[in-house]
């Protein structure tokens, strides 16, 4: 867990030179790892390092503009940011009228999401008691903290055998006081799409908002169907998805700090949109949480999407499904463990057959310096494939056998550390 900081107190009494300071820098963080470490199967979205330069280069030379000020003193900002919610809302065939913001990240996303559609409800369709959202059980835990942060209340639902939302025990949850349901595409913990074209049905027969978080998926999954994949329809294609998050900062390869929110209809944007007047600074109108907003986020957005163009995430897309096609092969060939449910982008979960303890295989794993995200429930490893990950996964594959035998043998012990996502 993260502590509250602030025991060390030690303000600088006089400045240093950056030439020291650089080299503190980088002796601070011999201990980190490097993001972009071909073993960092966990939060490493490398799209090669020439398009890591663009959004370094890009963010740097904005980083001191603010897009709160955007209209009034940096009109190349809102600017940039429309055309990124452009080429976004093409991507995901949203309809004339469909209108979106940048936020910080995925999280920030999200909460303007519900924050919007609480707002939506208050208005249009109220509810007798407290709000409630239904999402499925391998739905960020981002829609907790907004809907802890709004006074909602998140209900998660069981997900069928191949871990997608399942739409009956969706069904079922809906409530009078349901006002929202969730669809991922796909969800992080083991990267299988939710059925939004179901949720969607029950959506227009509840007349509830439907939120599709494609945060970790929306720049993988159109590319990869228009690289003729199968991907079942989950964005504005479908009459009834009322919002999106797709997250800029993933699969979108920009720097850090980079999402959006998109709405199906312009008209609910005066749900998200916060205006105050009395005081004396003259009107305030954001449509985000934060007030500022670093003009470098949306700079760096703008240039890496321009950059890459639709070749060339479909190339990164292509390597990836090839990748993981080739996981898939080795994995096959491996008695016990087995890719769970259906992946549909870069993400894959691996379970045991419940013949040995998965979660030792899983800690011995991480002990010996593989990256990846744990899985509690049910025990196992999530990965998550970037382009350059070709060069290792015949070692990591190997690695997974060799340990596999010895989780066989009964000789691994788990960590006495609690498996966490985050902090
Ligand atoms: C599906 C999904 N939603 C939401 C989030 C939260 O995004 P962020 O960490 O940018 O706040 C993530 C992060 O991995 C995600 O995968």
């Amino acid at each position: 867990m993260e502590d509250p900081i602030g025991s060390n107190r030690k303000f600088a009494r006089t400045g240093r030179s950056w030439t020291a300071l650089r080299k503190d820098l980088h002796r601070r963080r011999t201990g980190d790892l490097d993001w972009n470490d071909l073993r960092n199967l966990k939060a490493s979205y490398n799209a090669g390092e020439d398009v890591a330069d663009v959004a370094w280069q890009a963010y740097s030379l904005f980083q001191g503009d603010n897009l709160l000020y955007g209209n009034l003193l940096y009109p190349s900002l809102p600017a940039m940011a429309e055309e990124v919610v452009g080429m976004a809302l093409e991507l995901f065939d949203a309809p004339e009228g469909a209108c979106g913001t940048v936020t910080s990240g995925g999280t920030e996303s999200i909460i303007l999401a519900v924050k919007t559609a609480r707002d939506w409800a208050q208005s249009e369709r109220p509810v007798p008691g407290r709000g409630e959202i239904i999402v499925g059980r391998t739905c960020h835990a981002a829609f907790n903290k907004a809907a802890e942060m709004l006074g909602l209340h998140v209900v998660r639902v069981a997900t069928d055998a191949g871990f997608r939302a399942d739409p009956v025990a969706v069904s079922d949850a809906i409530t009078e006081n349901t006002i929202m349901i969730v669809g991922s595409a796909p969800a992080y913990p083991i990267g299988c799409l939710d059925p939004i074209g179901a949720l969607a049905a029950l959506a227009r027969e509840h007349r509830l908002w439907l939120h599709v978080d494609a945060c970790v998926g929306g720049f993988f999954l159109p590319f990869a169907r228009d690289l003729g994949e199968r991907v079942p329809d989950f964005d504005f294609s479908l009459a009834d998805v009322t919002s999106m998050s797709a997250d800029l900062h993933k699969y979108g390869y920009t720097s850090r700090g980079a999402s959006l929110l998109l709405l199906r209809d312009q008209e609910l944007s005066r749900f998200q949109r916060f205006s105050f007047n009395d005081w004396p600074s003259g009107e305030f109108i954001t449509m985000t949480i934060a007030g500022s907003r670093p003009g470098g986020a949306v700079a760096s957005a703008w240039a890496v999407m321009n950059y890459l163009g639709h070749k060339g995430y479909c190339e990164r897309v292509e390597e990836i499904l090839d990748i993981r096609r080739r996981l898939a092969a080795m994995i096959d060939a491996l008695d016990g463990i087995h890719i769970l449910g259906s992946p549909v982008a870069g993400i894959v979960g691996l379970g045991g057959d419940g013949s040995f303890d998965m979660a030792a295989l899983r800690d011995t794993m991480a002990a010996k310096g593989w990256q990846f995200g744990p899985l509690v429930d049910p025990p196992g490893i999530n990965l998550l494939l970037n382009f350059r990950h070709g060069a290792i996964i015949d070692a990591f594959a190997a690695d997974l056998a060799a340990t596999l035998e010895e989780a066989k043998a009964g000789t691994l012990e788990r960590s006495s550390e609690p498996a966490r996502y985050g902090n």
